[in-house]
């Protein structure tokens, strides 16, 4: 596929970060999409900024939806099918996803679950109801988003990451799978598999939203208590990033600039990793990787497996770089 021109994209979680950029420059460079967000309002703005700036035929549709229910998963697809008129989609990027449940022994199991059901369920539903389409096509891709903590399943010292790395291991080894079974039985169909490292995105306030609560200046003491209880607390004031003995309106402050930091202190934005996704799926790649973090991180732990867990030793290469290659002053 060298160009988007004229194909159907469906995109999930197309109301934020990658997947509105997604939806943006698939439709700029003339390629009518279908997205879907679990925030509507979202979801229908994105689509109506990308339908004002791609050109004109290019229908750009927006749809409220779970993808971790997949009775709207299908109502979702059976919609966009009806609105674009269409029997097949050329290409379908399964991008929705959340962060939380980080601990397997402090966090709540219905937390955990949730994650894991957005994380995973949510691609393996997606690919049930559109891998027909892609069928359909002759000539579809199939693009699932895992997550460095697909290929590491941690966040270092002191931070686990369990519902997530276990989501986006199933989905890199869900992705990686289906190359074989679909050359074997679909060959008018491929499949790549997105693993970005740090993406300058509002994920972090996202992710307490699709938990039901609100953005972090709003949130109320009882609410923060319950987000981040004494054991966590005590975790984040080991790891330096909370004072000892710190109050509730401290904590809100801190959870306010990790949202901010995180969208705005990251190496590389939500509009350069859509870039690199689109062209990467052009130049039929099947593993694509975002960032200098995701590309060291995939080869440290490639190198030295044993050490994936001892981050002295794994990440020590870089600790002991020659002074010629630091970068000039
Ligand atoms: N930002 C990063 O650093 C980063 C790193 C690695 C992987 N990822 C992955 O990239 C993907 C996109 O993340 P992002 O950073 O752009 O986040 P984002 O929060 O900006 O966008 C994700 C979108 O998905 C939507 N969503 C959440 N749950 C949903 C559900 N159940 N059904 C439908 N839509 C839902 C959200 O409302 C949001 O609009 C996610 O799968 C994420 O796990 C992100």
């Amino acid at each position: 596929m060298d160009s988007f021109t004229g194909k159907l994209a469906v995109v999930t979680g197309g109301g934020s970060g990658m997947g509105r950029e997604l939806v943006r420059q698939l439709a700029a460079q003339g390629c009518s999409v279908a997205a879907c967000d679990l925030n509507a309002d979202a979801v229908a703005e994105a689509a109506a900024t990308a339908r004002a700036g791609g050109p004109p035929g290019v229908q750009v549709s927006g749809h409220a939806c779970d993808v971790s229910d997949e009775a709207q998963v299908l109502r979702f697809r059976d919609e966009l099918l009806e609105e674009h008129a269409s029997d097949h989609v050329d290409l379908v990027f399964s991008n929705a996803g959340i962060g939380g449940g980080s601990s397997f022994i402090t966090d709540s199991r219905q937390e955990w679950e949730r994650v894991f059901a957005v994380d995973w369920w949510g691609v393996y539903y997606c690919a049930r109801a559109f891998l027909p389409l892609l069928i359909a096509s002759g000539d579809g891709v199939l693009i699932n988003t895992s997550s460095v903590n697909g290929l590491w399943a941690s966040l270092g010292p002191g931070m686990p990451q369990t519902a997530y790395s276990t989501a986006k291991f199933a989905v890199r080894g869900f992705s990686e799978a289906l190359i074989e079974d679909l050359r074997a039985h679909a060959p008018g169909v491929r499949v790549a598999v997105v693993l970005p490292g740090h993406v300058g995105t509002d994920i972090v306030a996202n992710s307490l939203r699709a938990r039901g609560l609100p953005a972090p200046e709003q949130m109320s003491d009882a609410q923060l208590e319950e987000l981040i209880p004494a054991g966590a607390r005590a975790g984040l004031i080991r790891a330096g990033l909370l004072a000892e003995g710190a109050s509730a309106e401290q904590l809100r402050q801190m959870l306010v600039r990790m949202n901010t930091d995180f969208r705005d202190k990251a190496p590389v934005s939500a509009a350069e990793a859509a870039t690199i996704i689109l062209d990467a799926v052009r130049s039929g790649a099947w593993r694509i990787l975002i960032g200098e973090d995701a590309n060291m991180i995939d080869a440290a732990v490639r190198a030295k497996p044993e050490a994936a867990y001892d981050y002295a030793e794994l990440f020590s290469p870089l600790a002991r770089k020659p002074a010629a290659e630091a970068p000039e002053q």
